[in-house]
């Protein structure tokens, strides 16, 4: 059972951690990395993209893919790699130990700390240049 007193400790700690947010951005980030209660946003899973994610989540860091290719999210969050380079299982993986998912809706970027942009610019729009 939930003790009053113990609703009132965790309140005090979100409390605490606000205020560390709100007053010193810059540290509160640090902390979060080191701590690992950070979520990174990576838009484009591509060529720079997926092995941005996989370097991420091998280090225990939580990531969310943006991509405007729904075939392409729809495999990720089924644990199917779209490029050859890259396992199937690595992603698989990745999205077992719920430190990946990937969506269209941008509206979700702002469940992010930090957003990573790799998708193609407009001098250079053939995949993988
Ligand atoms: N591949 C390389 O070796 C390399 C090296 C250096 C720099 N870059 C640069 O990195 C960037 C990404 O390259 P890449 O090779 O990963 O490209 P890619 O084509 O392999 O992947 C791009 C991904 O972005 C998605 N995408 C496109 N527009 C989008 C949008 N508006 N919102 C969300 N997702 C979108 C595509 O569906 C695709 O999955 C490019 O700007 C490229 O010039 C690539």
């Amino acid at each position: 059972m939930v003790t009053a007193g113990a609703i009132a400790n965790m309140q005090k700690q979100v409390s605490k951690r606000t205020e560390l947010r709100m007053r010193d951005p810059a540290k509160d980030l640090a902390a979060r990395i080191l701590n690992r209660t950070i979520r990174v946003g990576i838009i484009g899973m591509g060529y720079v993209g997926l092995p941005l994610m996989l370097a991420s989540v091998a280090k225990n860091i939580r990531v969310l893919g943006f991509d405007i290719d729904k075939e392409k999210v729809s495999a990720l969050n089924k644990g199917k790699s779209p490029l050859k380079h890259f396992s199937d299982a690595k992603v698989a993986a990745a999205c077992r130990d719920r430190l990946f998912e990937a969506t269209i809706d941008m509206n979700r970027l702002s469940e992010v700390d930090i957003i990573i942009i790799c998708v193609p610019h407009a001098s250079r729009s053939a995949p993988g240049t």
